[in-house]
């Protein structure tokens, strides 16, 4: 079988294809023959090596992706053969609080990914994919899907009528912006694109800022909130960001630290702010099985359907990550093994 493998060196254009034995499925395991992959920021930070620059074998990179189970393991019982499946992110988080355990399982590093015609998983770690999505949407869920319901819904207990901003326009914002829509709240989104705050409208945000133009984004927040701030806010750029979500924020409000967009250490954070704000800050990562399930039942029983940007064949998966690189792209790069 064909895989994309990091070996040795850093650098999207180091990835190597190379060929491997199809895998064979033990005890509780499940073959999956892949389908489609979709692409994530981090999976460009662990080819680059900025995840573990001291890598030292071999590894296939890529953390969220479907496929058809074309072979059971001993005591393999939870699927059958044909069922679409999806890895769970953290292979080990099956329900509640992770543990520090957990953060050792995840795919793509360190355990391999997906990026390959077939992957063995142990069924604990799959879950079966909305059966109303292709198989290029249900691709797009593992990572930015989960990461999404995990802090808006699990633990934002977003309610209809609250107010959310989400940053930027990348995989994690458009499903958090969609998942918001879906429980009835009012969504602001801040782009650097007025182009792509105008796809975000129509898929459903009410405001657009743009970021670059007023760069006191979380003032323009207040005055369409009436003074009060926002309810929840969706911090994906880090640095830039965290001083200007908490000054954005209503008294009681909660802000979900999930990502480094513009860096991850803050410069000149100033409690106060938060604390006059009564902030409740949540860090994600990721997220369980348990929400991953969650979030297929809502899923199913709605009529979401994740944004993808563009699709590629498996054999070009090299410009698909170049492509995601340069940023232009709006909603999740897929990558298809299917002709
Ligand atoms: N903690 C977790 O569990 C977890 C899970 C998934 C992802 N993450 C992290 O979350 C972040 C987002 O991930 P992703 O996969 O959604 O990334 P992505 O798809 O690569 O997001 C890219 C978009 O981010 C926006 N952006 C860049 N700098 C920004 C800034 N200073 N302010 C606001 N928006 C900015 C841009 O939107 P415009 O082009 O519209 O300006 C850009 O298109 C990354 O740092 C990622 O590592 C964390």
């Amino acid at each position: 079988m064909k895989v994309y493998e990091i070996n040795g060196e850093f650098g999207i254009d180091r990835l190597k294809a190379s060929d491997r034995p199809i895998p064979v499925p033990r005890s509780n395991e499940v073959l999956i023959k892949m389908h489609a992959v979709s692409l994530n920021a981090r999976d460009l930070g662990v080819i680059d090596g900025f995840y573990n620059p001291n890598l030292s074998t071999s590894l296939i990179p890529v953390s969220d992706g479907v496929g058809e189970v074309v072979s059971l393991g001993e005591n393999s019982n939870k699927f059958k053969i044909g069922d679409r499946v999806s890895g769970i992110f953290t292979q080990s988080w099956i329900t509640g609080e992770p543990t520090q355990q957990n953060w050792v399982s995840t795919l793509g590093s360190p355990l391999n990914g997906l990026l390959a015609e077939f992957v063995v998983l142990p069924e604990e770690g799959l879950v079966h994919v909305p059966e109303r999505l292709t198989d290029i949407e249900a691709a797009t869920l593992p990572c930015a899907g989960v990461t999404a319901w995990h802090a808006l819904i699990e633990e934002g207990k977003i309610k209809a009528g609250d107010t959310v901003v989400v940053q930027g326009t990348g995989g994690v914002s458009l499903f958090a912006l969609q998942f918001a829509k879906l429980y009835g709240a009012t969504v602001i989104v801040t782009s650097s694109s007025d182009e792509k705050l105008n796809r975000a409208k129509e898929i459903g945000a009410d405001f657009g800022i743009n970021y670059k133009q007023t760069p006191e984004w979380d003032k323009a927040v207040l005055a369409l909130t009436e003074g009060r701030g926002a309810d929840h806010i969706v911090d994906l750029g880090g640095s830039a960001t965290l001083n200007r979500s908490i000054s954005a924020l209503r008294v009681g409000g909660h802000i979900s630290l999930i990502g480094g967009l513009s860096g991850f250490r803050v410069e000149g954070f100033d409690i106060i702010p938060a604390i006059v704000r009564k902030a409740r800050l949540q860090a994600i990562n990721v997220g369980s099985r348990d929400m991953f399930e969650a979030m297929n039942f809502a899923i199913e029983h709605s009529r979401f359907h994740p944004i993808v940007d563009s699709v590629y064949p498996f054999e070009r998966a090299v410009d698909a990550l170049q492509y995601l690189m340069k940023g232009s792209y709006f909603g999740k790069v897929v990558i298809s093994f299917k002709q």
